[in-house]
């Protein structure tokens, strides 16, 4: 599966719409089931989006952990739902620099999965470890809050995808590469600490992904990616569905 961060773009939902259709013109030759690409637009264009486009899944970027109230300029997941989204991003590094701490993501992804929609959940260190084999012990520390009390839904295999996104090598604030070592070592880690608890939960990888690097992480174990900004150039959107459903 391909997910499509857009953040806070396009400018509006005429735009959103042609990008769409240029996507569609990118991938027309090539045999993409379905729904299998993923798309989350700012979520005031859901509702359009979703009729227009049945071919795509759209899904939001965030929303409370709360499932109404007076909480001013806040998304519920249930909204979220009742506005076409098939799933919700949670726990970007880009909403945790807004101060999101990763109790709150853990309230927020509760929410969601009782509303019944999936989450992507982003997972990875902020800070780029100075020796990666020091990473684990940040990734048990972040693991041990996101998961707390996620035992209680059945079927978490389906409905929880994690998306190893280090926030130092998203495109935005890159300060280097993750390799195919290193995305190894964490689908290692991660199978072993959380399996005993949570099983099979699809891994999906974030962070500067363009058409090189669905090509370098080709032998990984991992279900697809998670674009941000070159989900916003459709040839480079094309160059991307190119390697990685060819
Ligand atoms: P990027 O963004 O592909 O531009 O690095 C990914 C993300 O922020 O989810």
């Amino acid at each position: 599966m391909l997910i499509l961060n857009w953040k806070m773009n396009p400018k509006s939902l005429t735009e959103a719409n042609k990008l769409i259709f240029a996507y569609e013109k990118q991938i027309q030759d090539l045999k993409i089931k379905p729904r299998s690409i993923l798309i989350a637009p700012p979520s005031l264009f859901l509702p359009v989006l979703v009729q227009k486009h049945p071919d795509f899944i759209f899904g939001g970027q965030n929303c409370s952990d709360q499932d109404q109230g007076a909480l001013t300029g806040e998304i519920s997941a249930s909204m979220l739902k009742s506005a076409g989204a098939g799933f919700v991003i949670l726990g970007h590094s880009e909403r945790k620099k807004m101060g999101e701490s990763l109790a709150l993501i853990n309230r927020k992804i509760i929410a969601a999965l009782k509303n019944k929609i999936k989450v992507v959940l982003c997972f990875g260190e902020i800070v780029k470890p100075k020796n990666f084999q020091t990473a684990p012990s940040e990734w048990r520390r972040q693991a041990k809050i996101l998961f707390n009390q996620l035992d209680q839904f059945k079927n978490l295999g389906r409905d929880l995808i994690v998306a190893f996104e280090p926030a130092w090598a998203i495109s935005v604030n890159r300060q280097g590469s993750v390799s195919i070592e290193y995305l190894n070592l964490f689908i290692r880690w991660f199978r072993a600490e959380t399996e005993k608890k949570i099983k099979h939960l699809p891994l999906i990888y974030g962070g500067s992904v363009d058409a090189e690097v669905v090509k370098l992480f080709q032998s990984a174990e991992i279900k697809g990616f998670l674009i941000g900004s070159k989900s916003l150039e459709p040839s480079e959107f094309g160059k991307i569905s190119r390697a990685y459903y060819n």
